[in-house]
């Protein structure tokens, strides 16, 4: 990726660099250029100003969300940060999707490693949103990441927190790309679910193959896939909110989303519905 300062001396020189959401081919894409940036620039642009606030995202992956809030809601500074390097396609799948030769220099990116500090590196922040990640955060580091968290926004500041399939929810395994069954991962023994995976074969749904696919293949994305699947942290709706006020944080505003399905008898006694129909969690927190 080239190096901020060269591309926000282009932009300077040439503008944006044009794009064309008429070629955008790959269902991944659109799900997180326009779904997802959709939400969240419903959540946090109802409370900031997307075009001057400085923000941060936590758990980028592959930046896409980001390029769009930039290119359809103006927003002027993100910066992306992730334990991967998802991120790093950004310009090649920008041109792919786009037709886009340059990547806005109001987006950046950093690799961090799991629950290093953030807060003092850079300014303050005026928003933070993650998506479809603190599900994947490991479980003794919520709270010194929240808390860290806290400390990178300013007083004032909001920070919009996303998080489906949550893991009790019918399909919470994220394993729905190759088990369609309802709770399985509840159900099944670990064993079970892995001969599944193995002996699925034929097309998974293209809005949750990520762009990293090509890299693994499609074995080696099985394993990633049941990887991901055993390291969830397995928070409930209740347990993010707690685990944020427990970080300093106030609830400014949550939806909570259901599915309507019936329970299997197993797990009625086991877990309360509320658990196993809760699969989505928007959060919106402030530092007060
Ligand atoms: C399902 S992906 C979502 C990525 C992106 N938000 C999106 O919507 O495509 C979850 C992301 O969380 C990142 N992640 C997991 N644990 C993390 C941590 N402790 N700190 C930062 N990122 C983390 C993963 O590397 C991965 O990119």
């Amino acid at each position: 990726m080239k190096s901020n300062w060269l591309l926000a001396l282009q932009e300077r020189m040439w503008g944006l660099a044009p794009w064309d959401a008429s070629l955008i081919s790959d269902e991944w894409f659109r799900a997180h250029f326009e779904y997802a940036a959709d939400v969240v620039n419903q959540w946090i642009g109802s409370v900031l100003d997307v075009r001057t606030a400085r923000f941060l995202n936590f758990g980028c992956g592959d930046g896409i969300t980001d390029l769009s809030l930039v290119l359809r809601y103006g927003a002027t500074s993100i910066h992306g940060v992730d334990i991967r390097r998802e991120y790093t396609k950004l310009p090649r799948i920008a041109r792919e999707q786009l037709g886009m030769r340059r990547i806005p220099s109001a987006l950046t990116f950093e690799t961090i490693t799991p629950g290093a500090p953030l807060a003092g590196k850079r300014a303050l922040v005026d928003g933070i949103m993650s998506w479809s990640t603190f599900e994947h955060v490991q479980r003794d580091q919520l709270a010194p990441i929240l808390a860290d968290l806290h400390s990178c926004l300013r007083p004032g500041g909001y920070f919009f927190i996303q998080i489906e399939p949550l893991f009790f929810s019918p399909f919470g395994s994220h394993l729905r790309r190759y088990d369609d069954v309802p709770w399985h991962h509840l159900l099944a023994s670990e064993d079970e679910l892995w001969s599944i995976i193995q002996n699925h074969h034929g097309p998974i749904d293209a809005a949750e193959v990520d762009f990293g696919f090509a890299d693994f293949g499609v074995e080696g994305y099985k394993r990633f896939v049941f990887k991901e699947y055993q390291a969830l942290n397995r928070l409930t709706a209740d347990e993010l909110v707690e685990f944020a006020q427990n970080a300093g944080f106030a609830v400014a505003r949550q939806e909570r989303r259901h599915v309507d399905m019936p329970i299997p008898a197993a797990l009625k006694s086991q877990f309360a519905d509320e658990v196993l129909l809760t699969n989505e969690i928007f959060l919106l927190l402030q530092k007060t």
